[in-house]
């Protein structure tokens, strides 16, 4: 399951710059002990090296963010930015981190309905999980960032996050001992700027790929990764009932290999939809109610479920679909219109029976990716 290389020829340009440098500094030969009382921001270091990233092979798709050529992965970009994940020094009262929130082993959810910034400050929305971001060009419940360099700085600031201007950050990782000398690693410079905190948690964070479920090695091929309840939730949830079949109907916005449209869509939790989603970010009366439709990848690890959390289990979410669509909901999905199992296509909700639920939950927990959540790249490295 390697694949391409995304070695940057940039890259390979700058390291011959940089031994360039180095050799020159060497042939200044004799130095006195003045000389060598270097200041730190200008002392010289090593080029980085570029790190290949694994990418998973088919089913899944070719990733739709390509990295950025201003910020290539490096090893010790990717170590910084791991550093910096789990960084409390980042928060105004130096007790959360982005780890704080985003926990490995929950994949890097936080087990609330909605999280609570420093001081106990309640968040509107529930924390989302971070994996795959390399195939996810909008980003929060509402879509509102597309980069993860700059959507870096939103909870590093936000007041129901960690709260604290990233100016102050920065000049506080300047004065931990470790710090000057990993940004120098890391982009040459041991003088820490926010542009580089940015830089080295997006490079940490598109190194999360999750692509070892049961479910995935399905779909690999693999023989016998499936029981037979499971195949039988999977046929349900991917299908669409007529009268004739019966099905779930979720794969018609959760389908495909990351079990995700991408697109953005009303899924009836509400008659008036007091978070007015995507329409806050597009201003679109049309959009009220919309919100980025998940993928269901390691769904059994990051209950409570919803964008403010409000259903606490898998099988509150069934119940939800199966029968408390809100119909009237403004912008409701079609999709979720005239939807059911009833033979008679009568009943305006889903109709799956108690062990239709329960087999189509079998196979949600397919999706969890214990490989993943237990990766010791991706957890505190102190
Ligand atoms: C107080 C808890 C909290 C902390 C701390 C926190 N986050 Fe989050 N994170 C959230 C919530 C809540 C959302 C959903 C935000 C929304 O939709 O408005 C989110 C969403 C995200 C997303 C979007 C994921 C996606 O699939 O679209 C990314 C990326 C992210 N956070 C990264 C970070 C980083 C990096 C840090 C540290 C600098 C961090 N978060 C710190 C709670 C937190
Ligand atoms: C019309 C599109 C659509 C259909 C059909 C659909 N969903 Fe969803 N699903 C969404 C959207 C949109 C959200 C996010 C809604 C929100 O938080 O406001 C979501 C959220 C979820 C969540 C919560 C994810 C999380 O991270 O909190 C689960 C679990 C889920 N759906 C499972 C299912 C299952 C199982 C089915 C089939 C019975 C299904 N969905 C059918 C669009 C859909």
């Amino acid at each position: 399951m390697r694949l391409p290389s995304l070695l940057h020829s940039e890259n390979r340009r700058r390291r011959a710059g940089g031994l360039l440098l180095a050799t020159l500094l060497l042939l200044a030969g004799a130095c006195t002990k003045e000389d060598l009382k270097i200041e730190p921001a200008t002392q010289a270091f090593p080029p980085p090296t570029p790190y290949a990233l694994a990418l998973p092979e088919f089913p899944f798709p070719v990733p739709l963010v390509p990295l950025p050529a201003a910020n290539p992965l490096t090893v010790e970009g990717i170590e910084l930015g791991r550093q910096l994940f789990y960084e409390k020094a980042l928060s105004l009262d130096n007790t959360q981190s982005c780890g704080s929130c985003h926990q490995q082993r929950r994949a890097f959810t936080d087990g609330l309905a909605r999280a609570v910034g420093v001081a106990g400050l309640p968040h509107p929305r529930s924390a989302m999980p971070l994996q795959n971001l390399l195939w996810e060009p909008r980003l929060t419940w509402d879509g509102s960032a597309t980069a993860l360099e700059v959507q870096a700085r939103t909870p590093i600031e936000a007041a129901v996050e960690m709260h604290q201007p990233l100016a102050a950050g920065v000049a506080r990782l300047q004065r931990l001992a470790q710090y000057p000398a990993l940004f120098g690693r890391a982009f040459g410079s041991s003088t820490v700027s926010e542009a580089n905190v940015l830089r080295a948690l997006a490079q940490f964070e598109r190194t999360l790929v999750s692509s070892n479920s049961r479910f995935d090695r399905y779909q690999r091929g693999e023989p016998g990764v499936l029981t037979v309840e499971e195949l039988t939730g999977m046929r349900l949830f991917s299908t669409h009932p007529d009268g004739r079949v019966r099905g779930g109907n979720c794969a018609d916005c959760h389908g495909g290999a990351l079990q995700t449209d991408r697109a953005f869509r009303n899924n009836g939790l509400d008659a008036t939809t007091p978070d007015a989603g995507l329409a806050a970010v597009s201003n679109r009366p049309t959009d009220r109610g919309k919100f980025r439709v998940p993928s269901l990848r390691n769904i059994a690890l990051t209950a409570p479920y919803m964008h403010d959390g409000r259903l606490p289990t898998l099988e509150a979410v069934l119940d939800h679909y199966n029968a408390h669509v809100a119909l009237t909901s403004p912008n409701l999905d079609p999709l979720l219109f005239n939807t059911t199992n009833d033979p008679l296509q009568l009943s305006r909700t889903l109709d799956l029976t108690a062990r239709e639920k329960a087999q189509i939950i079998a196979f949600l927990r397919t999706l969890t990716d214990d490989e993943f959540v237990q990766n010791p790249q991706f957890a505190d490295p102190n």
